[in-house]
């Protein structure tokens, strides 16, 4: 591969179109990027394919969700076969699939002793944090700085606040990540320091008002939680009557089969997942201590008597437990359990490699992550929170990340980088060859 700018017209064109029936001619924020994004039409394996023609090895991978790579034949087939078998992909009632997946689930993640489906990571830390209050009465939320949850108010503080706004360090305001957020959801939801133990401070401060605190157990899916911070937190929310959530919708089959939480070796009171599990599709589950989950059941416990819908906490969705998608993350499960350690292995080999070239290049560039997910840091600094991540050289990465398209390397540009069983030696291969030419040409 030789550094060409790659034709990319045919999206240019098509951005042009998006743009007279999308706000921006997309339909996610996070898919837009300067002067305009790629628009993709095919997938094999490692691979996405633009409107072009241009091929790329994707490491985006749908953000971290498609941990088969792309069009995996089994994935394919248990769809088909599950329309051959049962005529129908949704019945709007329960089904056995919603067991079977429950117990693999719980195979995996022995803090979850219940658990419920939802249709996304956003509406599994939402259902969480709902979970919380209910458990609780305590109505306040807090989250760390830099962790993202998904889109909606609550959580939508300080996730990449300027660090002009985003206060003492130690106390770190609360700063709007969107328009329309009310001025009392910044009292409503408070920011801790990640990495700190300063945030014990503020959870004791305010202890009688948290009902929940929620954490990306690896910010960002890459910027891992130190093991005594982990141990501690879990020590202070039990002691302070805190339900502990883990955001693992990043992390849940791409550290170990049993999630950070099995790395930690900490139990979380409440785990929300999302992305992989749903094996390409929109899929999120909220699992945890049955005492918790039981605040939506629709019947008494003791009794088995139904329940006025008052005095239970609403949980519903017309697609929650979505057979075809229970069946195809299932498989994907039942395919992670035979491969995830051949992607962990293939993980680390890529990153050596690329902190081999850029020492031998001379940038200074650190792999930060564990598992199956990192992100390039270009600094020497240790890395161990938000600020810490601001502080690196941006610009630098910028002007990489956009030659890497050219060279046929699918990240969007800043993200992290994804892997999957369908990312080869080859693509290891490639990929390396890529990245020499891009630094080449700095
Ligand atoms: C840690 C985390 N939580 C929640 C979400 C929201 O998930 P979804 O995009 O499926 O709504 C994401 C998505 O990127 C995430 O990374």
């Amino acid at each position: 591969m030789s550094h060409v700018k790659l034709t990319t017209e045919k999206s240019a064109h098509l951005y042009e179109s998006a743009k007279r029936v999308m706000p921006g001619g997309v339909t996610a924020n996070i898919k837009y990027f300067p002067p305009y994004p790629l628009f993709m039409s095919n997938g094999a394996g490692a691979y996405l394919t633009d409107v072009d023609g241009n091929e790329y090895i994707d490491y985006l991978l749908s953000y971290g969700s498609l941990m088969l790579g792309h069009g995996h034949p089994e994935i394919a087939d248990t769809m088909q076969s599950h329309i051959n078998n049962h005529g129908t992909w949704l019945y709007g009632t329960p089904h056995e699939l919603e067991i079977t997946f429950a117990e693999k689930i719980k195979e995996h993640f022995p803090s979850i002793e219940l658990l419920r489906y939802t249709n996304s990571g956003t509406e599994a830390t939402l259902l969480a944090l709902r979970f919380a209050a209910t458990y609780t009465g305590k109505h306040k939320i807090a989250k760390f700085e830099g962790h993202y949850h998904g889109g909606y108010n609550e959580v939508l503080l300080s996730v990449d606040p300027e660090t002009s706004d985003a206060g003492q360090k130690e106390k770190p305001n609360a700063v709007p990540s969107s328009k329309g957020i009310s001025p009392s959801q910044t009292e409503q939801t408070i920011i801790l320091p990640f990495n700190d133990e300063a945030a014990f401070d503020i959870l004791k401060e305010h202890a009688n008002e948290i009902g929940a605190v929620l954490i990306e157990p690896i910010q960002g899916g890459f910027i891992p939680a130190e093991h005594g911070f982990m141990t501690k937190l879990r020590k202070i929310t039990e002691e302070l009557n805190i339900v502990l959530i883990f955001d693992e919708v990043k992390t849940g089959y791409r550290i170990t089969l049993g999630g950070a939480q099995s790395y930690y070796n900490v139990e979380p009171d409440l785990t929300a997942l999302g992305k992989v599990i749903g094996g390409g599709f929109p899929m999120g589950v909220v699992g945890g201590k049955k005492e918790i989950l039981m605040e939506s059941s629709p019947i008494d416990n003791i009794t088995s008597e139904p329940l006025n819908s008052k005095d239970v906490l609403f949980h519903s969705g017309t697609y929650n437990g979505h057979p075809m998608i229970l069946a195809v993350g299932l498989k994907t499960i039942e395919i992670l359990e035979e491969e995830l350690e051949t992607v962990l292995n293939r993980t680390e080999k890529l990153k050596t490699q690329l902190e081999a070239l850029f020492y031998t290049k001379g940038i200074p560039m650190q792999t930060v992550g564990l598992g199956s997910v990192f992100n390039m840091v270009l600094s020497e600094n240790e890395i161990s929170n938000y600020r810490d991540y601001q502080e690196s050289d941006f610009d630098t990465r910028r002007k990489i990340d956009k030659h890497l398209l050219d060279e046929g390397i699918y990240s969007k540009p800043m993200n992290r980088y994804s892997m999957s069983i369908s990312h080869r030696d080859k693509e290891i291969e490639k990929t390396i060859a890529a990245f020499k030419n891009v630094l080449n040409s700095l």
